[in-house]
């Protein structure tokens, strides 16, 4: 079966090589957009985006590499940077304890994967970065206490080479389904045949 949003998924890919254009202030705000309109637990949006487009801060923020480290520095010459930081509600992240439920890192997780798609859709690549150091990027940014910094997005046009109108091949890079999903039974990995 054919299906447009399949075929944004298999588009989508994780860019670390940009051109210096600027990314269209309409295009940014859809992606904003798509942030805006994710599920959250109780609704509660626990949800702060940095958008950060100036050129000398986001070579700053290519340094914020966990002690030791020197890693992603390539999105140093990147146009944009989204700061995904989430604050989680006292009471919701109390009972969330209770329970062992972490939810805002899930509502900020599904925002920021609206945001990827989104930017594809708008020909624009992006790569998620867990790798900062959140010390470094918090007091560069001023992100206040109560905010977890969970993510960078890093977007921007993609360098020449690389096409966000063909499909990735992800056969051999993505597991197969028989190997993630089972049916009504952990133990169960045996499908309907749905997937030929
Ligand atoms: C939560 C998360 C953190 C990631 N952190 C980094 C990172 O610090 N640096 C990086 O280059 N890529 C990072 N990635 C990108 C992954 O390496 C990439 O998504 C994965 O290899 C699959 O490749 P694809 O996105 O091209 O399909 C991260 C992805 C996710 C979802």
């Amino acid at each position: 079966m054919e299906s447009a949003f399949l075929d944004l998924l298999r588009r989508r890919r994780s860019v670390r090589s940009y051109r210096p254009q600027t990314v269209e202030p309409e295009k940014v705000a859809l992606i904003l957009e798509a942030a805006r309109l994710a599920p959250s637990a109780c609704n509660q949006q626990p949800w702060h985006i940095v958008t950060v487009d100036r050129p000398a801060l986001i070579r700053e923020m290519a340094l914020c590499a966990p002690a030791g480290t020197r890693i992603n520095k390539w999105m140093a010459d990147a146009p944009l940077v989204f700061v995904l930081c989430g604050r989680p509600h006292p009471l919701i992240h109390q009972a969330a304890q209770w329970i062992d439920k972490d939810c805002h890192r899930l509502d900020v997780a599904i925002a920021g994967e609206h945001m990827c798609l989104m930017a594809t859709e708008l020909s624009l690549g992006s790569c998620w970065i867990g790798w900062f150091s959140e010390k470094k990027i918090r007091r560069l940014l001023h992100i206040p206490p109560a905010y977890t910094i969970l993510a960078l997005l890093v977007a921007g046009y993609p360098d020449e080479g690389i096409r966000l109108d063909e499909p990735v091949d992800h056969d051999l890079r993505r597991k197969q389904l028989v190997e993630i999903v089972s049916w009504n039974d952990f133990r169960a990995p045996d499908a309907p045949d749905y997937h030929s």
